[in-house]
């Protein structure tokens, strides 16, 4: 090194990862955001992150659905106020939507998306063009702005959950669109995992079976009672999973700070069978 080169400066380290109980009672005073918290595994997680004292935001489109999802978290905990539970209504893949979420909300420390239902189903051939980049943007596209949002403002610490589904791994005709472009969710994943993890920051997603939600109840020939049981008792198992047990695995995720880059599988077995 020449005389004029300056010494460099000392980078410090890193610091590691925080180091916290990783039962979800460690997300008590933690703030979580459920992109598609107003219905199924999304609403499901807000009761049990409200149970467990975590302040919760919930964003979905529908009004009316967002309204009730609200009362429903709220019952969930005592402590905190209306504060504790806020709703933000807004497409999720909105990147103005979700800079008004962070902004309205402040610090936030846990994201979890399950915005995103069955659209662009049918033969590749039979689709347009414009279905394919419409389920592309709705999805994909919602993934990437969602992780841009939440890159920039987690704290250390903090995690983003995408959710997917077991057909990525045991694909039926007609589904090649939605599939893909939830399998790139998967990979998405693991690449920000590892883009992100210098900034302490973990990524995952919960790859779901069939779960008994209002998604699921869309579906032809599911919408009783009896009609789920029916099909559910064929399942390895002997029934669907509940949204409670599905959303229970992305609270593990958020609670547990070596946790990253994984798909875990909440699915009865079902992939197995
Ligand atoms: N249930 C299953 O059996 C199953 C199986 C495999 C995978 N999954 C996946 O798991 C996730 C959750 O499913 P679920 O069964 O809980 O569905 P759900 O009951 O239909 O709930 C989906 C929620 O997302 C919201 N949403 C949809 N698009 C949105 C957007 N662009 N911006 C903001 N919010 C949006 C919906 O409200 P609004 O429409 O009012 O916005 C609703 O609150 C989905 O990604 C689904 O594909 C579910």
């Amino acid at each position: 090194m020449s005389a004029a080169t300056p010494a460099p400066v000392p980078v410090p380290a890193p610091v590691p990862v925080p180091v916290r109980s990783p039962l979800p009672s460690g997300l008590s005073g933690r703030t979580a955001v459920l992109i598609g918290g107003s219905s199924g595994i999304g609403l499901a997680a807000g009761v049990l992150l409200r149970s467990v004292g975590a302040r919760v935001v919930l964003v979905g489109r529908d009004a009316d659905r967002l309204e009730a999802a609200v009362s429903r978290v709220r019952g969930a905990g005592s402590e905190g106020g209306e504060d504790a539970v806020v709703g933000v209504r807004g497409d999720g893949g909105d990147e103005r939507v979700l800079a008004e979420v962070f902004e309205r909300v402040g610090e936030v420390d846990h994201v979890f998306v399950t915005a995103g239902g069955i659209s662009g189903a049918g033969a590749l051939t039979e689709l347009t063009a414009e279905d394919v980049r419409t389920n592309v943007d709705s999805r994909l596209w919602a993934a990437f702005a969602v992780a841009r949002a939440a890159a920039k403002r987690l704290p250390a610490g903090g995690s983003l959950t995408f959710s997917s589904g077991i057909l990525v791994v045991r694909p039926i005709p007609g589904m090649a669109v939605p599939l893909s472009v939830v399998g790139a969710v998967e990979t998405l994943t693991k690449a920000l995992a590892v883009e992100l993890a210098p900034s302490r920051l973990r990524v995952n997603a919960v790859r779901f079976g069939r779960i008994d939600t209002p998604l699921l109840r869309s579906l032809p020939g599911l919408d009783s009672d009896e009609a789920v049981a029916a099909a559910g008792s064929g399942a390895p198992l002997g029934r669907f999973g509940t949204a409670e047990e599905a959303a229970a695995a992305a609270l593990f995720l958020m609670a547990n700070n070596y946790v990253t880059g994984q798909v875990i599988t909440v699915d009865g077995g079902e992939t197995l069978a």
